[in-house]
């Protein structure tokens, strides 16, 4: 049986393409990182509407945890493999760059782009053969195409995630896997609740952030049969807050 693994899928827009996936009849594997309530609840969501979904806790930026998760859920599921991989997992830790600490830097590139990296070359290796194919989504930033200030880090992660998009799609296109990215701009999750909405909100042509649920509905479109022949693209969801 075909699988989609969503990395951070436990809350904010990694939930969102959880949900709407199962709706689509994927079997979700539900990747996060620590708060083991909100995987819970958002598991138990998913088959409260009649999904299949399993959590699978591990850190994406530890090759170590990457391995053992996938070792053990590869024993346990001898006829499956993923056919959807959605690379949403990430992290924010701003500050001006003079100001910026090693663990700052670290953590926000390597939850980025060592996540994709782990996760993609190892689940290649069941999508490429025969070419059975695959949907590999990436989801980087707003932050990644025009920069902004107090994340050079997040910027520099996302927009290395957009180049490894370009990169990966024309590697593998002969096998029938497409890789795309998605830019959203501001979207409301826990991420940005932080953040100043009401100053914020003013820069966005459409006057609101975007809703997790809007950047699913894009995932579903992009893992469909229908977009079989895009690819390598970086497509923007912002409410036209273009840079
Ligand atoms: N929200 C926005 O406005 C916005 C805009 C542009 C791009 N994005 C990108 O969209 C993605 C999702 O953002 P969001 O707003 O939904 O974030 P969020 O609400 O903060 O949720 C983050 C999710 O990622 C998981 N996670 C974080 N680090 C991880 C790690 N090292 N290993 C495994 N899981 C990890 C978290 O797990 P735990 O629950 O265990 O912590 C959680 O499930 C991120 O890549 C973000 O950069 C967001």
């Amino acid at each position: 049986m075909k699988y989609a693994l969503v990395t951070g899928g436990s809350r904010g827009i990694g939930k969102a393409i959880c949900l709407k996936l199962s709706q689509m009849g994927m079997p979700v594997v539900i990747n996060y990182q620590s708060n083991d309530k909100s995987a819970q609840e958002t598991c138990e969501l998913i088959k409260q509407l009649g999904g299949a979904a399993e959590l699978l806790k591990f850190d994406v930026s530890d090759k170590e945890q990457v391995d053992n998760a996938l070792n053990t859920w590869e024993d346990n599921h001898p006829d499956d493999y993923f056919s959807v991989l959605v690379n949403n997992a990430g992290k924010r830790h701003d500050n001006v760059l003079f100001m910026m600490d090693d663990s700052e830097w670290n953590d926000v590139i390597s939850t980025t782009l060592n996540g994709f990296f782990y996760l993609t070359r190892r689940l290649l290796k069941h999508m490429m053969p025969r070419r059975r194919g695959g949907r590999i989504i990436n989801i980087s930033s707003l932050s990644g195409i025009k920069g902004l200030p107090g994340q050079c880090n997040y910027s520099a992660a996302k927009a290395g995630l957009i180049g490894a998009t370009k990169a990966l799609a024309q590697e593998v296109a002969s096998r029938g896997v497409t890789v795309n990215a998605i830019a959203p701009g501001f979207i409301e999750t826990d991420m940005t609740k932080d953040l100043s909405k009401e100053d914020l909100v003013k820069l966005v042509p459409v006057g609101r952030f975007g809703k997790p649920e809007e950047v699913a509905a894009l995932v579903a479109f992009l893992v469909s049969d229908e977009a079989a022949y895009i690819t390598g693209e970086v497509i923007n969801i912002n409410g036209g807050l273009h840079t």
